[in-house]
């Protein structure tokens, strides 16, 4: 049987938060005044096991699940994650077991990811020029280091792909230099629109380049792009060729939002459902998971609360929710 939500549409992925910490402080996510010593993460025993998290992918595997994607805050601060990725890969041979991390640590960690079955990672990298980068994640961290993670992670075979945040007038001029990085060497890179995630980073339509105008500046460089065919139509990007086969995407929450055919489910560190990105409250399914429940109670909960869900928040970008949204670093993107 398939979950289906209150507009049918399927539960097909998961996206697992298995920390709320990170290493950077990017400012359209983890703003350092909001992120600092005073605020409270997560206490170590409100965080979901590795059993715990395993528990719930394999209540949801009958039902149609088919992609869990590891996200953070950075997923690779979360001790021997590794071991998570062997214990789901125990599950099933065909899921698509995928990480978003920034690349910090991806070098000391890629031999045992890919040795444990992580089938492809997503890597964040706002900017080439260091400065930019510096700008953009508040940090002292360099991209040479990520674009060292990334050639030996592309040299043992592992599919990536790169995540690109676009902030007007600050890493803009960065758009061009990054696909001539990652074009010729077949890594699709996928723009992104600036979220308005969360309430602490004082987002403004103002900062927002559309992806409409990326692909003008994108045009007059690398002569006309070719819309391609979704493979899945959950897919958030929307991606586009060059004459060279240059893989484009584009995420368009801001301008041609995607909530029509949304497939995803949000676990956080501790143990919430979300149904949307953007919602404001989780519910709860740590607590039923300490108490002792069979996959099939698991399944039933979780199908209670998909059945109900009638997010579509990009479609309503609405300002009476503006301030109750839960954060980015804390949901995992
Ligand atoms: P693929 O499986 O490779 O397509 O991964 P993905 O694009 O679903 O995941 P990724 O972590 O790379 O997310 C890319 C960007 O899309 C991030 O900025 C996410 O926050 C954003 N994103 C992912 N899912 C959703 C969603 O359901 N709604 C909105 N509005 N944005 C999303
Ligand atoms: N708007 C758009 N993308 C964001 N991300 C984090 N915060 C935002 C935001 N406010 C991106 C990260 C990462 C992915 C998981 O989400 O850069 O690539
Ligand atoms: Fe960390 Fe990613 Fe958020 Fe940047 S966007 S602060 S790397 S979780
Ligand atoms: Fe899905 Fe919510 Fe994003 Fe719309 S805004 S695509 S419903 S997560």
């Amino acid at each position: 049987m398939v979950l289906e939500d209150a507009f049918r549409r399927p539960l097909l992925d998961l996206r697992i938060s298995v920390t709320d910490r990170c290493n950077m402080r990017c400012r359209y996510c983890m703003p350092r005044e909001h992120f600092d010593e005073n605020h409270e993460f997560l206490p170590k025993e409100d965080i979901l096991r590795f059993e715990e998290i395993v528990r719930i992918v394999q209540a949801l595997l009958p039902h149609g699940l088919r992609k869990v994607r590891l996200t953070g805050g950075e997923p690779l601060l979360r001790r021997n994650l590794s071991e998570l990725v062997r214990q789901l890969r125990a599950c099933s041979e065909e899921l698509d077991i995928a990480i978003t991390t920034n690349g910090l640590l991806l070098s000391k960690h890629l031999d045992a990811l890919v040795d444990a079955g992580l089938s492809r990672a997503t890597i964040s990298l706002d900017a080439l020029g260091t400065d930019t980068y510096q700008l953009m994640g508040d940090t002292e961290a360099t991209p040479a280091v990520v674009l060292k993670a990334i050639g030996e992670a592309q040299s043992i075979g592992l599919p990536l792909k790169i995540n690109t945040v676009i902030k007007k007038d600050v890493n803009e001029n960065q758009i061009i230099d990054l696909v001539r990085t990652f074009g010729p060497r077949g890594i699709p890179i996928r723009f992104i629109e600036y979220m308005d995630v969360g309430s602490t980073n004082n987002w403004n339509l103002d900062q927002v380049v559309s992806a409409y105008s990326m692909r003008k500046v994108l045009e007059q460089e690398f002569g006309s792009l070719q819309a391609k065919q979704p493979q899945h139509a959950s897919d958030v990007a929307r991606v586009y060729s060059t004459r060279d086969g240059w893989k484009i995407g584009f995420i368009e929450s801001i301008t041609n939002p995607f909530c029509g055919d949304c497939s995803r489910a949000r676990l956080s560190a501790n143990g919430s459902i979300y149904t949307c990105l953007f919602a404001n409250k989780g519910h709860d399914v740590r607590g039923i998971l300490r108490m002792d429940a069979s996959d099939e109670d698991i399944a039933r909960a979780i199908q209670s609360i998909w059945v109900e869900r009638k997010d579509r928040y990009s479609e309503e970008r609405s300002i009476q929710t503006k301030n109750l949204k839960v954060e980015m670093s804390y949901i995992g993107g």
